[in-house]
């Protein structure tokens, strides 16, 4: 029996993450919206497009939760995204409203689901998936490290002037601007940027990275970034669906690990077939963990805003 996958969320990053998974035949996919036509007709584009891919995955649109019961997955991209002068944080309000809606719709439906959040704050809206939910720890994940980290690889392989194959890279902390990329676990062919790129290179890399949602609102001016996020996300529901033991930087809910607890923060994780299966305790100079620290503490603030 083939794996079921639901997007809930058919906008830019949904379609485009339901788009990325059909293209690797990963599963059925189930692509659901509150906008009637919006998911049929984007679900029925990339349907057609599975004959030239020859792929045999079923693509369904529908704004009816009952249509996506029992999914394995449900990855969450539902919400308002950025606009010119906006942060993440300014969509903290709306996208919690939203985000109680759609758990609410989730559980009902898929109650042994393990979701993949995306929406924005990110932390803030996976913390309120985890509570809203009451799934345990291992099957709520939020999407952002992964994203924040090819970001990073991309600007290191041009840099350096070489493939992206060759370059590995960790960003931590929450999805905002107090991210935290570290160079000392980021290498081209096993050796650490710090020793092939000079200081201000290496500043000027973790700056764009932090900046880079940011330098994609300000191109488009009408939304955010989403072919990047979208196989971002289906990169962590293929390591979920293949139980491949993969490890991705993701947001998921710490308990003491690094010192912070009960609090959605990015590290690194083992994604497989449970969900989050391990976190990896990596150690971090003091100046890492109080820029770890201070990203956690921004995340807070939002959960607190929340009361979650
Ligand atoms: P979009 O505006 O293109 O799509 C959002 C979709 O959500 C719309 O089609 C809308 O109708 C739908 N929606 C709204 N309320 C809903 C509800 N209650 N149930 C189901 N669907 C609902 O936005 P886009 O660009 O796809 O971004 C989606 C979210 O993902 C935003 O919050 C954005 O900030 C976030 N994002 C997060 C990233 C990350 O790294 N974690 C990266 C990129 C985007
Ligand atoms: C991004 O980083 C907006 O979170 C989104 O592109």
């Amino acid at each position: 029996m083939r794996n079921k996958v639901t997007i809930v969320g058919a906008g830019n990053v949904g379609a485009t993450a339901a788009l990325w998974l059909a293209s690797k035949e990963l599963a059925d996919v189930v692509l659901l919206d509150v906008i009637e036509g919006v998911p049929q007709g984007k679900a029925l584009d990339i349907l057609q497009a599975m004959p030239i891919e020859k792929h045999d995955c079923a693509i369904f649109g529908t704004n009816d939760y009952a249509d996506s019961a029992n999914s394995d997955v449900v990855v969450i991209t539902a919400g308002i995204a950025r606009k010119p002068g906006m942060s993440r944080d300014d969509l903290l309000n709306t996208n919690g409203r939203i985000m109680a809606d759609v758990i609410a719709n989730v559980v009902a439906t898929s109650p042994d689901a393990i979701l993949v959040v995306v929406s924005n704050p990110l932390d803030a809206m996976a913390q309120a998936a985890f509570r809203h939910s009451g799934f345990p720890r291992e099957r709520v994940i939020g999407m952002a490290g992964v994203l924040d980290s090819a970001r990073f690889r991309s600007f290191i392989a041009e840099e350096c002037d070489v493939s992206v194959e060759n370059v590995s890279a960790f960003v931590l902390g929450g999805h905002g601007d107090t991210m935290v990329p570290l160079p000392r676990y980021s290498t081209v062919g096993g050796i650490p940027i710090t020793e092939l790129l000079s200081a201000e290179a290496v500043e000027r890399l973790v700056q764009r990275t932090r900046n880079g949602g940011a330098e994609i609102v300000a191109h488009l001016k009408t939304g955010s970034a989403f072919y990047a996020p979208g196989a971002a996300a289906i990169e962590m529901v293929e390591a979920i669906l293949k139980d491949r033991k993969k490890i991705l930087p993701c947001a998921v809910y710490l308990q003491g690990e690094y010192g912070i607890r009960d609090l959605f923060v990015g590290v690194p994780c083992k994604l497989g077939a449970r969900g989050l299966e391990k976190i990896i305790e990596i150690k971090l100079t003091p100046e890492e963990h109080t820029a770890l620290q201070r990203s956690a503490n921004s995340v807070r603030e939002l959960c607190a805003v929340l009361g979650i």
